[in-house]
């Protein structure tokens, strides 16, 4: 397979894997980051701040945020980004989509101009337990570019735990398509816990479908898997 699985002890271990990936490629001349949020890549943003990696003429690009959060609301992938990386280490530019922009045509558009003005080198992405991709949920066009996403029941209850009740998450969330984050030349995906697995085996062994978005990653001809045990165990 295309698929390089790295199976670690646990999320600290999965931290460092995930940190020599990113160092690898900037060795590597990488000079576009795609990031992204979640309670799994944290690991590797600590790696990452606590480095003497310089990303000061580096671009990031996150790949989603909730629509209706403001930059600084404390659930928005923008404060998320600030907090986890930023602060620490600045890139010359970041970019998160604009979850204020009511105008949702204006802002995927100008997304997704600006990801083909900067091409992805490194994509990170975390694995939704419904196999989701950023906020692509099961369903999307595979061949998608970066759109206005309605969030499923499942996923809204998922990120409830982050909000004061579940009537406070957003409903929508402008995210980069399938096709968008296929287009990255390298992509690394990383997924922590049994409550992923189901998701993991479909994405690493099931048909590539759109029932299962991360299921693409299989067409894609580089990319890394950081997996711990109780996620790898349905393998
Ligand atoms: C959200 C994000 C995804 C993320 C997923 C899993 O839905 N949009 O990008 O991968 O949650 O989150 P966690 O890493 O907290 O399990």
């Amino acid at each position: 397979t295309n698929m390089h699985v790295q199976v670690v002890q646990n999320q600290t271990a999965g931290g460092l894997a995930g940190f020599k990936v990113f160092e690898n490629a900037l060795d590597n001349g990488a000079q576009v980051l795609g990031l992204a949020t979640g309670s799994t890549p944290v690991t590797i943003y600590d790696e990452l701040a606590a480095s003497d990696l310089d990303f000061s003429r580096l671009t990031s690009i996150n790949l989603d945020e909730y629509v209706g959060l403001t930059a600084d609301h404390p659930q928005s992938y923008h404060y998320f980004m600030q907090q986890h990386l930023f602060n620490a280490k600045p890139f010359a530019h970041s970019f998160v989509p604009d979850g204020m922009n009511p105008d949702a045509d204006e802002e995927t558009q100008l997304y997704d101009a600006l990801i083909k003005a900067n091409p992805i080198d490194l994509q990170l992405l975390g694995l939704g337990q419904n196999g989701h991709i950023g906020f692509n949920e099961p369903g999307t066009d595979p061949t998608s570019t970066t759109h206005k996403v309605a969030l499923t029941e499942s996923t809204i209850e998922a990120n409830a735990r982050f909000f004061d009740n579940a009537d406070e998450v957003p409903r929508y969330a402008y995210s980069m398509g399938i096709g968008s984050i296929l287009k990255a030349k390298q992509i690394l995906m990383v997924a922590y816990g049994a409550a992923k697995a189901d998701a993991v085996a479909a994405m690493l062994q099931g048909p590539v479908t759109p029932d299962v978005p991360a299921s693409y990653l299989q067409t894609h001809p580089n990319v890394t898997v950081i997996l711990d045990q109780a996620a790898a165990s349905k393998l």
